[in-house]
């Protein structure tokens, strides 16, 4: 490659960043143009599309549907996970280092359902790390919950498991393509009580958004009791919503205690 100057290089790294190649993957560069053709060449999109027989493209396929045939397959969240890691047809994963699944104790009386994974998350492979995680740890030990608390454990999970570049919002047809998914994932994790943290939960699971509305109104997630709540790094942004989320949780723990 010729050099450039400090400017253009500049300028370079800035464009690749605003697509969201915000990460280094490896220490040293990859020169693709010096690479063997077989190598250097992006595969052809697999004459098999997955779950599908027949040369079916792409843009024929059908996300929700086929997210919803591999969702409901999964018997245990072992399966599940393995359905979703094998799940092609959500962009994110193409720039996702992980797919972040979830943490915590499965089976626990209450799963929190938040947003997406960002940066931290993706490194880590689990939801809720960073800073807005460790709010979350906070707000729960204060209600004498956690997630390596054996005795009031929670489960964790996000309407989306791949990091969305640059941490934007997840998109409506991600979130719907996702929903069977985690859908299943409640089923299957079988809590008591799902904590809709923000608005992405908000409109994955009841399909409406306005969480600064719909916080503290109970509503129902496959059944199950499910307590809309504003999302830890709404509440980092937005110290004074603290004290309806304490009264959220407040409630939150009387309804798992009942
Ligand atoms: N916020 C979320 O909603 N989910 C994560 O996994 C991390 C941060």
């Amino acid at each position: 490659m010729e050099s450039v100057d400090f400017h253009t290089a500049r300028a370079l790294l800035e464009w690749q960043i605003e697509l969201g190649a915000d990460e280094c993957i490896s220490d040293t560069p990859v020169d693709r143009y010096k690479l063997p053709e077989s190598i250097a060449k992006p595969k052809k999109p697999d004459a098999k599309p997955h779950l599908t027989k027949g040369p079916v493209k792409a843009q024929e396929r059908d996300p929700e549907a086929e997210a919803e045939i591999a969702a409901k397959a999964a018997t245990t969240l072992d399966e599940l996970r393995a359905a979703m890691g094998a799940f092609d047809l959500c962009d994110l994963k193409r720039g996702a280092r992980n797919l972040v699944f979830s943490d915590g104790i499965a089976g626990a009386p209450v799963m929190i359902v938040g947003e997406a994974p960002s940066k931290e998350e993706d490194r880590a492979g689990k939801p809720f790390v960073g800073a807005a995680g460790q709010l979350l740890d906070k707000m729960f030990a204060a209600i004498e919950m956690g997630r390596s608390n054996e005795r009031a454990p929670v489960y964790i999970t996000s309407a989306l498991p791949w990091r969305p570049p640059h941490n934007r919002e997840p998109k409506p047809e991600e979130l719907a393509m996702m929903r069977p998914f985690l859908l299943r994932h409640i089923e299957l994790a079988d809590p008591k009580v799902v904590v809709i943290m923000g608005n992405s939960a908000c409109q994955s699971l009841l399909a409406k958004r306005g969480i600064t509305r719909l916080r503290g109104q109970w509503a129902k997630v496959g059944g199950r009791p499910a307590l809309p709540m504003c999302h830890p790094a709404y509440l980092m942004r937005n110290p004074a919503a603290k004290r309806e989320a304490w009264a959220d949780l407040l409630d939150l723990r009387q309804a798992v205690v009942k």
